[in-house]
């Protein structure tokens, strides 16, 4: 499949395994869902106001780069995606452990929340860091950089907000870049083949460390929207 197809709706960027969750995050789903998770469901998602900005995380794993964002940006409001419920009950516990209350999570695919819960030109950043590679040919159909999904980006991003991917998939970074270089409605961040260096503000994720462990150079891309 090429970059700028999009598979049918039914293909999902995620495989949902039953996952091992643990006391403490199951607890933290029962005690703290209710405090900073937020439900699906079709129509715009409510927010708190008073931010400067919003930001938004697609599959945050354990919300560990998700948390240490918001923690060192208070006046911006960090709203996570994620499918895998441990991953969200550990980001749970993060958020409450360091009293933070400019995080909120949705346990949703990232597609249908953008699709029916995020408003147009609504956020400052889509940030999509270490997405799942699919790296066998026949899988590339579930990676979730498509034309649907630069489409919906580009929706929903302000005028001179910025979509900011990370990978440590060579191949893949070359998929990303050639989904987003060539698309009037933005502007690359970085150099002619779109990878730029690391944004300050990203934390490095464990994905990328193992990323890291097995020698794979880590790609940043930001593109802005005009
Ligand atoms: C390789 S992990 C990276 C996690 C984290 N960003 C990191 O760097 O450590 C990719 C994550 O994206 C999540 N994911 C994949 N497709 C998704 C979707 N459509 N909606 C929400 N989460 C998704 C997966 O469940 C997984 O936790």
């Amino acid at each position: 499949m090429a970059a700028n197809e999009s598979p049918p709706r039914s293909i999902k960027s995620f495989v949902q395994r039953a996952g091992r969750i643990t006391p403490a995050q199951k607890r933290a789903l029962e005690t703290h869902w209710r405090s900073w998770g937020i439900d699906f469901r079709p129509g715009p998602v409510e927010l708190p106001a008073g931010f400067d900005a919003l930001n938004l995380e697609i599959g945050i794993g354990n919300g560990d780069a998700l948390v240490e964002m918001a923690a060192r940006d208070p006046r911006s409001l960090y709203l996570g995606i994620e499918v895998h419920l441990p991953g969200v009950g550990r980001c749970l516990n993060l958020i409450e452990a360091q009293g933070l209350d400019n995080v909120r999570l949705i346990r949703h695919d990232a597609i249908e929340v953008l699709e029916q819960m995020i408003g147009p030109a609504s956020l400052d950043r889509v940030l999509l860091f270490f997405p799942d590679p699919w790296p066998k040919k026949r899988h590339h159909k579930r990676r979730i950089v498509n034309r649907h999904f630069r489409d919906l980006v580009c929706g929903a991003l302000k005028p001179g907000g910025e979509f900011h991917a990370a990978t440590d998939w060579q191949e893949y970074a070359e998929w990303i870049a050639a989904e987003f270089l060539g698309d009037a409605r933005f502007v690359n961040r970085g150099d002619a083949e779109g990878y730029c260096a690391t944004p300050a503000y990203r934390p490095r994720t464990r994905f990328e460390r193992r990323g890291l462990a097995l020698g794979h150079p880590v790609r940043d891309l930001v593109f802005a929207k005009k």
